[in-house]
């Protein structure tokens, strides 16, 4: 195993740091049986091929045929338009936002190592045709993503764009990533000829980042896919062990957990002191919230998760972290070499609120300002966990996806529900087919219809 460059600190979530509120050596001993029993779950998931995705870094033909679409993609078109939402959006944007140049649609060409990527994800009309109003069409080339091949919002742009090009630029310009078998999507790219790529049935798509899914995009950006995949299989293997202070993903599920359960802090934010990682926020929230929100029983179960960055937020957020309700564990995100740095000028010396700055660097500036702010909310009673990357690289997007993806799924026997299920969108989806008409929907738009009506009184 290449040596991990990911860290947790649980410091200040220890009762010597935070006082009462604050965690034991004892309170993770005494959730032992349910460690185990969550690690059964998960191992056992695995061996059946029922939970695939901490095996997908190994899966080296699968890769291999997205990595060389995608570098073809890549080498061919100047953009690359991905459609899709969901799992199938926020996992290669993640990727994107955090490794390439923070203005890489701003370089030059030749410098920018790959495509322009976009992201229109949702079906707004306004982002869908400004996106397709700047851009040349001949070359551009769309990924259409979709793991269930039914998605609503991505068939929307997807028929949009098949409108705009004839049947032989559909074959060159569209590339399909969804089910291998079934599904509109599958069903329409075999008539038509265009290229596909598989999503493993057994990965769920919030889950589906080293699928296709992420791995055609981030190729066609020039993405250190090698990278990104090793860091992912180190983390996994990391994940691999049984006890919590062996494996990092099981620990930051069971102490969010346990904060959650024993001190009621429901609230999980999670927030890098990195502009790059602000889409991997995004991508955090989508994993956690639908994974483990569910309803269980009579009961209700599930973590709120919030996305903040630092030292933005500390201008926001920051103020009710501190002093509001006493509902949340913050989980910072650090990395200790920038990929680029600034030395701040000295200057204006006669101002003290501004000379101590001179000669540090930018990086120092916002790693003490991290720091700061978890003593800050460690000496309030505030827990915090802080992760520490050496840099942000590819090496360490995998570490890093890999391991929220297993403290997710590790999360889910913890709260008793499957973390692999959404069945709560399903009711908002089919009031949307039955009102657009969608045949097999009746009973939803006679469901709605049967629905007190709307009353003049409650309109402003
Ligand atoms: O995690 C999930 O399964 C969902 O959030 C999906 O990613 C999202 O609904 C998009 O689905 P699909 O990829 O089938 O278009």
């Amino acid at each position: 195993m290449t040596n991990p460059t990911l860290q947790l600190d649980f410091n200040l979530s220890t009762a010597e740091q935070i006082g009462g509120g604050g965690l034991q050596r004892a309170d993770l001993e005494a959730l032992a049986p349910v460690v185990a029993q969550a690690h059964q779950a998960l191992t056992q998931g695995r061996r059946e091929g029922r939970i695939a995705f901490m095996d997908l870094p190994g899966q080296t033909a699968a890769i291999d045929e997205a990595v060389a679409l995608g570098r073809e993609l890549g080498a061919q078109f100047e953009n690359l338009v991905v459609l899709g939402i969901g799992g199938s959006s926020l996992g290669p944007k993640a990727l994107y936002k955090a490794l390439k140049h923070p203005f890489v649609s701003l370089l030059p060409a030749s410098q920018r190592g790959g495509a322009r990527l976009f992201f229109p994800d949702n079906s707004d009309p306004s982002t869908f045709a400004g996106l397709l109003e700047v851009l040349d069409l001949k070359r551009t080339a769309f990924a259409a993503i979709t793991k269930s091949g039914g998605t609503a919002e991505t068939w929307a742009q997807l028929l949009h764009v098949s409108s705009q090009l004839d049947a032989t630029a559909r074959q060159k310009q569209i590339v399909a990533v969804t089910d291998p078998k079934v599904g509109a999507l599958r069903a329409v790219a075999t008539k038509e000829g265009w290229r596909t790529l598989p999503v493993p049935p057994a990965v769920g798509g919030r889950f589906s980042v080293l699928t296709p899914v992420g791995l055609l995009p981030a190729a066609a950006a020039g993405i250190d896919v090698a990278a990104l995949l090793k860091g992912a299989a180190n983390m996994a293997k990391r994940c691999e062990a049984t006890t919590l202070f062996e494996n990092p993903a099981y620990m930051l599920a069971s102490v969010l957990h346990w904060f959650h359960t024993q001190h009621a802090r429901p609230i999980h934010v999670l927030m890098p002191y990195v502009d790059a990682l602000r889409e991997t926020g995004d991508w955090f929230v989508q994993l956690w919230g639908e994974s483990l929100g569910k309803k269980k029983g009579r009961e209700h179960v599930g973590p709120t998760p919030v996305r903040a960055v630092g030292a933005t937020d500390q201008h926001s957020l920051l103020q009710l972290l501190m002093e509001g309700p006493q509902d949340k564990v913050v989980v910072f995100v650090t990395a200790e070499t920038p990929r680029e740095e600034l030395t701040i000028p000295h200057g204006f010396s006669d101002q003290p609120d501004v000379a101590y700055l001179g000669g540090h660097r930018f990086s120092k500036l916002l790693n003490t300002e991290q720091y700061a702010t978890s003593v800050a909310l460690a000496a309030n009673g505030r827990p915090s966990i802080t992760i520490r990357l050496q840099k942000l690289d590819a090496f360490a997007m995998g570490e890093l996806m890999m391991l929220w993806e297993v403290a997710t799924a590790f999360s889910g026997p913890l709260y008793g529900i499957n973390p692999y299920d959404q069945p709560g969108v399903e009711a908002g989806k089919r009031y949307t087919c039955g009102l657009l008409g969608r045949p097999g929907y009746e009973g939803a738009k006679a469901e709605l219809e049967a629905r007190p009506a709307l009353k003049r009184d409650w309109l402003l």
